[in-house]
């Protein structure tokens, strides 16, 4: 593992979309420092998972990113962008997703496709096209109150992707969820996100270990509050990523430096 202040991108995509550059980021709320002076790219079509101790500023990383928080100091961009008050450049996923109680599935998965200017009726006909591939055909028609925790979460992360913009922001998507099931939504997000041709750049805010190594290019550790990069990891297990290869050496000894930078 690379210890650094710049996690540089080491493994771009052939093809991808949503360059993210952010250069001295710092935040705080009040008198309390939040980020203290992050570097960070990430390249098009990469996929790239933020570890970080509670109340570091994962969530405030992404806000930032997202265009609802400003910065006190220094500078991120998205394809060259200022995210500065620039709602709309990327598709955030906030911590605690909530779908909208009064929308069924296929309504709530659009939503995110309507609100980026796509037509209604074509906006929901791309959420259920999508929602099959998530594994909830028969269930379009469902209010979110009749779905299981994993099934809301994958009309969740449907409605993301459905933003059709880069990077996907995902601020813990899988957090309340049990492991067996965050496992097959990992092959789910994974599918989707691979299926793209021009494959879009990720951010995926997690506490688990084991899920970024699953699923990124490159593992990114934060520091407690205020929060900067203290080390990098890459991440080179062919995909799919399955359970089998948490029992492997190599995966054990990726999993050991990021406890320890967690740690330290
Ligand atoms: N709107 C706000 N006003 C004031 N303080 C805030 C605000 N949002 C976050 N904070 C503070 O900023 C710090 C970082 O919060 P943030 O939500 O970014 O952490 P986090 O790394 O996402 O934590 P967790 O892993 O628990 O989700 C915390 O101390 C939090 O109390
Ligand atoms: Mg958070």
């Amino acid at each position: 593992m690379k210890s650094t202040s710049d996690a540089s991108a080491l493994s771009p995509s052939p093809s991808g979309v949503g360059r993210v550059e952010v250069r001295g980021l710092r935040h705080a709320f009040g008198s309390v420092d939040v980020l203290a002076g992050v570097d960070l790219t990430v390249a098009p079509g990469e996929f790239v998972a933020v570890l970080g101790p509670s109340g570091c500023g994962k969530s405030t990383l992404l806000k930032i990113l997202a265009g609802l928080v400003e910065p006190t100091a220094g500078t991120a961009t998205i394809d060259g962008t200022d995210v500065r008050g620039r709602l709309g450049l990327a598709a955030y996923q906030p911590q605690r997703d909530a779908l909208l109680p009064w929308r069924r599935v296929v309504p709530n998965a659009a939503l995110g496709a309507e609100l980026a200017g796509v037509p209604a009726a074509a906006a929901r006909a791309q959420a259920a096209e999508l929602l099959v591939r998530f594994g909830l055909s028969g269930f379009e028609r469902a209010w979110p109150a009749q779905l299981s925790g994993g099934m809301r979460q994958r009309v969740a992360i449907a409605r993301t992707f459905l933003v059709g913009r880069a990077p996907l922001l995902l601020d813990e998507p899988f957090g309340a969820l049990d492991a067996l099931t965050r496992r097959d939504l990992y092959g789910w997000l994974e599918g989707v996100w691979e299926a793209d041709d021009d494959r879009r750049s990720a951010v995926l805010v997690t506490h688990d270990v084991d899920e970024a190594l699953t699923l990124a290019d490159r593992v990114v550790v934060l520091s407690a509050r205020p929060g900067r990069v203290v080390a990098t990891e890459a991440v080179s297990f062919a995909r799919p990523r399955r359970p089998e290869l948490l029992a492997r050496p190599d995966w054990g000894a990726a999993r050991a430096r990021l406890l320890a930078a967690l740690a330290a």
